[in-house]
Formats: C-alpha cells, sequence, structure tokens
C-alpha cells in the first residue's frame, strides 16, 4: 500500500487528480499501515548474510551484559588501562588547538606521516616517502576494508590463514571477496611445554590453495589469536607462493610492538622482491593502549597505496584529527621514554602471570612468542553437558561450551577459538580458550586466583 502511495505521489499533477485517494481515504490507508508490523519495513542488503554479518557473534555471546557483572574480562583484547600520559597530554594540546579539529588530508596529518616515516624507514630499510608509501587510516580495520575495495573483483579469492581475526570475513565479502580458509597446524595435545611456534604452516596446503581467482593472502604476525612470530622462513615460503602466483599480501602487523623472549619480529615486506607486492598494516590503538582512538595506518608501494586512498577518501575522507595529532606525539616522544623497551617487559611480566598458573593447574596452553593473547587448551576441562547452558552457546562447539561454564563458574571470561575457524576447520578451535592479557597485573592476578577454581574440573585421560 505504501508503495502505492509513493507511486500515486510521483504521478504529474494533471493525471493525479484522476487517480489519487481522496485525502480521507489516504490518511485511512496511512493509518492502517502504521499498525501493521512495521519493524521490518524495508529489505535489508543480502551482503549482510555473508561474512557472518548479522550471526549472534561471539562478542555479543560473551558480552559483560550477559555474564555476572563481576566477571573478569580476559576475552575482549582491549586494555583495561590508559594510554601512557606523556600520550594523552598530546591529545589534549591537539584538541586545544584549532586545525586538529578540522578534516586532515586524507592521506593523514603531515606531522604523523612525518613520525611514520622517521620510525619505520630504517625498520623497512628504505626511505619511506610521506606522499606515496604512507597513508593513516581510522584503525587497522578500516585501512584493510580499504584495501579490500580497492583490489577485490566480485569473487576473487582471498587467502586467510585460521585461526583468523574475525573482522578479515566480513570485509572481504562485502567487498565481493571469497575466503578460502588455510589452517595453522596446532601442536600436538602431547606436547609438553607448546610454543606459539609450533603452530605450524603447510606451504604444500597453501599452494593447494591458490587457484586462477586468488588475489590476496592475508598474512597476520604477530598472530592474533595464537601469538605466533612468523619465522623467516616460513615467511619466504609464503612469498614465494605469492610470486609465484602473482598474489597481493597484506601483512597485518598490528601487534608488531609485542615481540616475546628475543624473538626476531621479520615483515614479509622486506623480503627480497616483497616489497612491491605488500602491503603492511599497523595499529596505533594496539602500539599505545589506545584502541578507541581508531588511527592505523598503510606501508607500502604507491602501487598499493594510491588506490587505497582512492577508496579510504571515499569511504571515511580522513581519520580523527586530534588523535592522528597524539599518535605522531607519541611516534616523536617513545624514545625518550624508552617506550617500547618498557611496554614489552611490562607484557612479558603479564603473560608470565597467566602462563604460570596454568603452569601450575597442570593445563597445556601456547606460550604466545607475540601479540598479547594466550590459547589455553581446554580439552582436559571437563564440565556438565547438562549445565543450564543459554540456546546462544548450545548450538556452538564445545569451546563455546566450556568457555560459558568458566565465565559463570569461576568467573573469568574468555573467548572461545572455534569462532575464527570456518565450519568445516571448527573442530581444531574447539580445543582452545582465548586469554587477553592486556590488563593490569592487579587484574590478571585475580583471575589467576579464581582460575585456581579449575582444579576440581580437570580430568586427565
Ligand atoms: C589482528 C588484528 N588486526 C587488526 C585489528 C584491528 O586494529 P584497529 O583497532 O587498529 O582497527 C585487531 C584488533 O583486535 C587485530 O587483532
Amino acid at each position: 500500500m505504501l508503495a502505492r502511495l509513493v507511486r500515486v505521489s510521483r504521478t504529474p499533477c494533471s493525471l493525479r487528480t484522476r487517480t489519487s485517494l481522496s485525502p480521507a481515504r489516504r490518511l485511512s490507508a496511512m493509518a492502517t499501515q502504521s499498525s501493521a508490523d512495521r519493524s521490518n519495513l524495508i529489505p535489508f542488503s543480502s551482503r549482510l548474510k555473508e561474512g557472518r554479518a548479522l550471526a549472534e557473534d561471539v562478542w555479543s555471546i560473551f558480552n559483560a551484559a550477559n555474564l555476572p557483572a563481576d566477571c573478569i574480562n580476559l576475552g575482549q583484547g582491549y586494555m583495561n588501562f590508559a594510554p601512557p600520559a606523556w600520550v594523552r597530554e598530546q591529545a589534549e594540546e591537539a584538541l586545544r588547538s584549532v586545525t586538529a579539529n578540522h578534516y586532515s588530508h586524507p592521506k593523514g596529518r603531515m606531522r604523523l606521516r612525518q613520525a611514520i616515516k622517521d620510525v619505520y624507514s630504517p625498520q623497512f630499510g628504505r626511505e619511506l616517502d610521506v606522499e606515496q608509501n604512507i597513508l593513516v587510516t581510522s584503525g587497522a580495520n578500516e585501512g584493510q576494508y580499504s584495501v579490500f575495495t580497492a583490489f577485490l573483483e566480485d569473487g576473487d579469492e582471498v587467502i586467510m590463514f585460521e585461526p583468523f581475526f574475525d573482522q578479515y570475513l566480513p570485509s572481504v565479502t562485502f567487498n565481493g571477496g571469497k575466503p578460502v580458509y588455510v589452517p595453522l597446524h596446532p601442536p600436538s595435545h602431547d606436547l609438553a611445554h607448546a610454543t606459539s611456534d609450533d603452530w605450524t604452516i603447510d606451504l604444500a596446503e597453501l599452494r593447494r590453495a591458490v587457484t586462477p581467482k586468488t588475489k590476496m593472502i592475508i598474512l597476520n604476525t604477530p598472530h592474533n589469536p595464537v601469538g605466533k612470530v612468523f619465522t623467516r622462513d616460513e615467511l619466504e615460503g609464503i612469498a614465494a607462493v605469492a610470486e609465484e602466483f602473482n598474489l597481493l599480501v597484506m601483512s597485518d602487523e598490528v601487534y608488531e610492538s609485542l615481540v616475546f623472549d628475543g624473538k626476531e619480529h621479520v615483515r614479509i615486506a622486506n623480503i627480497p622482491g616483497m616489497w612491491d607486492r605488500t602491503v603492511t598494516v599497523c595499529s596505533a590503538g594496539k602500539t599505545f593502549a589506545a584502541t578507541g582512538w581508531r588511527v592505523g595506518y598503510l606501508i607500502g608501494p604507491q602501487s598499493i597505496i594510491k588506490p587505497t586512498l582512492a577508496a579510504t577518501t571515499r569511504i571515511v575522507f580522513c581519520s580523527n584529527s586530534p588523535m592522528q595529532e597524539a599518535v605522531a606525539g607519541g611516534l616523536e616522544l617513545a624514545p625518550k621514554h624508552d617506550f617500547y623497551a618498557t611496554q614489552l617487559r611490562e607484557y612479558t611480566a603479564r603473560r608470565n602471570i597467566l602462563c604460570e598458573a596454568f603452569d601450575q593447574l597442570g593445563l597445556k596452553y601456547s606460550q604466545p612468542q607475540g601479540s598479547y593473547f594466550v590459547l589455553l587448551d581446554i580439552s582436559d576441562v571437563k564440565f556438565p553437558e547438562d549445565y543450564a547452558f543459554p540456546d546462544s552457546v548450545k548450538g556452538r562447539g564445545r569451546d563455546f561450551r566450556a568457555c560459558w561454564f568458566i565465565a559463570l563458574e569461576i568467573g573469568v571470561s574468555t573467548i572461545p577459538v572455534s569462532e575464527f575457524y570456518c565450519e568445516e576447520h571448527a573442530s581444531i578451535g574447539e580445543a582452545y580458550a582465548r586469554f587477553a592479557f592486556c590488563k593490569d597485573e592487579d587484574t590478571l592476578r585475580a583471575a589467576v586466583e579464581r582460575l585456581q577454581g579449575l582444579k576440581k574440573y580437570i580430568q586427565k585421560p
């Protein structure tokens, strides 16, 4: 009826007198319409059905609102502490100025691009050009989205290693891409002390995943949620596949400054021949404990940055201006505050608090060599299958039920890892719960104390 009304109202005046409803009938039709169900008046795009964008995702299930109020949140990967005071001061200063409160150049504010150039040129072993090689984005997420918009044609395949950061999936499918999954292989459950190095890639499997439609490989090192820092050998293997099949590599390195135990963070862009086909993704939110500021940046050759700039300009136009200034200040002042080394020490201590607790409990886990996540092997945690699980977790993997049980009975929330797999490979993830240690030490110690309560649910085979 509404459609008919709209059509009628578009009829030229001369005809309308003959065909339109009288004002009284029109009002009555509208009244009928408004009493009908209007909650789904406008159909939404079918693209939301892909990429699990409409599915009840793990974040809404394991949301603070669904869990006991005093549950300690080691689920979500954001910090429970503020950015360093000297970085916050830069933000305050920016807010007091005039220009930093207004639009920035879509490439990013010059002060920030210059700071990125100064920090990263030595790391990439080349003089980065602030006009051609650096693009500031609204967090790493939007930078990645813009790369997909700039490079994917409908039906192009994008290879991602599982477990994968869940945002990749809708970002790829919204842009017409088709995700193709290659799992990392977990350590054997029998291994006494696994590290994230024991999660391995099978290069033959990667090669088999390539088809004539493959356009891109997404790499994530240091890895969320495994904590794996890809070795030079592994990266050379991936690079060889990219080179052979002419693939773009999107290297998500948002945890670049969290690499533990003296392990080397190798950038795939620095492997010979790879600069021209690699875009490196960074996040100031991760680096400066400022995930809500939404500042990220891309580094790469002009051939990748220029089309991505065209996309990002039409998606957001520019990123948050005052926070760009603050991040520029952060990068400039970091050496003076010995920031990276201090932060690494703090995160190492946080990681160790959790890992020592798992050792005491006798539970297996993969000691992460990067990022701020630990995967705990929950196969030996037994819970009553008839526990009062909500429907949202009942239909999901064992890990969903285990994490729900741990949250309610132990009071520590974590994230089930099967969420980061496609259906076909979800059983690999079902053995793990992800603990985030981007939390202050007191919170971690309180969580560790509660985790002692797990003892009575541990049953070894
Ligand atoms: C692997 C990975 N990439 C990208 C992001 C998003 O970063 P940003 O907050 O800068 O968008 C995250 C955040 O959790 C992440 O874990």
